[in-house]
């Protein structure tokens, strides 16, 4: 027999569980929000968070920061499958360049601690314009906040992550769960605002590693950061001036292939940008993984990846590229041709080592295309600047910069028919390698 007291009181508890956990802002129980960009990141930003509940709220309040006008965008929902985590995405579109922009999840947010700001990029380059790179970012979440703080300290315009994120090798969400949670509190820049990823995959976010289903094996990546219909290897171009060019090390796709035409296309396109980057996992000049009666660049992935995206990389071009895995810092020689051009060759910067244990790096003498190596956590800093090449800098984790390179030849193009290549004749001299 049901009598009416019981049933007013489950009404009131209903009531207090729809309270928590409907469109009230201080009830969302966020586990991460994070930026990605949509196809024009000077004109739109993507919102994307993750919490536990199916049923909370998809609103995003949101205004140009100093505007009285709030605006609202209502986004897709979907479940993190398999796990029974919530996330949330809708694209913010119609911005305008190099602003300023705050919003809210289920309500305005109310004071300069409440909800989170963005900043959308420039359509010029007429100010300095930074991002932060690196990969291998969690072997426990306190090196990765210790990196994170470091990245916020920069405070850059994004962040070009070159995978193994979180360790999760496509099951254990519990680590996605921990990296959401680090990158929108320990990588906030000032004033709430977020650092936008541009990701490419790493082996750790593949069941397996390598040669993955997509998207089973990888459940994770895929659900976070690859749209409906889109792939793991992808362009980004921001303005007129730059351009990003993201491939996957044969973790979902292989190296040879569709993505190796895809990668001469895409290069191609972008033959008259100013600055063009490349990153991808997997490094085809690296320090610390290589076979057992060999060196690193021996590494059979390493002579897959120089066989089949280098000719197009020697011919297009890139400012630099970015390569990670190693659990190392490294800086390489100019390269072209698999010999050291100290004139037109390509620079590779690498190698992965944001918030892992090191490995030891290789002596210098027998590391040949090795300009630089120790065994240090760090990040790349990238300032391009209006007037002056771009800059490249690692720091460590205290704000260290321990490394500095400027960017020069901006686009190193092959030299043409009937000019000397500038290739030396012996050994090149080798800048010690110290493993601190
Ligand atoms: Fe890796």
């Amino acid at each position: 027999v049901v009598t009416g007291r019981p049933t007013a009181l489950a009404a009131l508890v209903l009531g207090i569980v729809a309270a928590a956990t409907g469109g009230v802002a201080s009830g969302q129980d966020v586990v991460g929000v994070y930026l990605t960009y949509p196809a024009d990141p000077t004109t739109g930003m993507v919102v994307n968070w993750v919490n536990l509940y199916p049923q909370n709220t998809g609103t995003v309040w949101f205004r140009e920061t100093g505007t009285d006008e709030w605006a609202s965008a209502e986004a897709e929902h979907s479940q993190l499958a398999p796990s029974a985590l919530q996330l949330r995405r809708v694209e913010l579109g119609g911005l305008r360049p190099d602003r300023p922009y705050e919003f809210g999840i289920g309500s305005r947010p109310e004071g300069r601690d409440k909800g989170w700001r963005f900043r959308t990029m420039p359509a010029r380059l007429e100010r300095l314009v930074r991002f932060v790179s690196g990969g291998d970012m969690m072997h426990s979440r306190e090196q990765l906040d210790r990196m994170n703080r470091q990245a916020a300290r920069l405070e850059p315009d994004f962040a070009l992550l070159g995978g193994d994120f979180a360790y999760a090798n496509g099951v254990a969400a519990m680590r996605w769960v921990d990296w959401l949670g680090s990158w929108s509190s320990a990588a906030l820049a000032r004033d709430r605002r977020l650092i936008p990823i541009v990701p490419a995959i790493g082996n750790h976010e593949v069941r397996g590693g390598y040669g993955g289903e997509i998207p089973k094996d990888a459940p994770y990546y895929y659900g976070l950061f690859v749209r409906p219909g889109g792939r793991s290897y992808h362009a980004l171009d921001v303005g007129d001036y730059l351009s990003l060019v993201v491939l996957d090390s044969g973790h979902t796709e292989a190296i040879a292939g569709p993505q190796a035409s895809w990668l001469a296309e895409a290069l191609a396109a972008r033959e008259a940008r100013p600055y063009l980057f490349v990153a991808y996992h997997f490094p085809a000049y690296g320090t610390a993984k290589g076979p057992a009666d060999g060196l690193a660049v021996d590494h059979p992935r390493s002579a897959e990846i120089r066989e089949h995206w280098l000719p197009h990389l020697d011919r297009f071009g890139p400012t630099a590229v970015f390569e990670h895995d190693h659990h190392t810092f490294k800086r390489t020689h100019r390269l072209r041709g698999h010999r050291r051009d100290d004139e037109n060759g390509l620079i590779f910067l690498g190698d992965g080592a944001w918030g892992v244990k090191t490995r030891p790096v290789p002596a210098a003498e027998s590391a040949w295309w090795l300009a630089k190596a120790e065994a240090r956590n760090h990040l790349w800093a990238i300032d391009l600047r209006p007037s002056a090449p771009p800059l490249a800098r690692a720091f460590d984790e205290d704000g260290e910069i321990f490394d500095e390179v400027e960017l020069v030849p901006v686009r190193p193009m092959p030299v043409p028919e009937g000019l000397p290549v500038a290739v030396p004749e012996s050994e090149p001299e080798l800048e010690p390698a110290t493993a601190s």
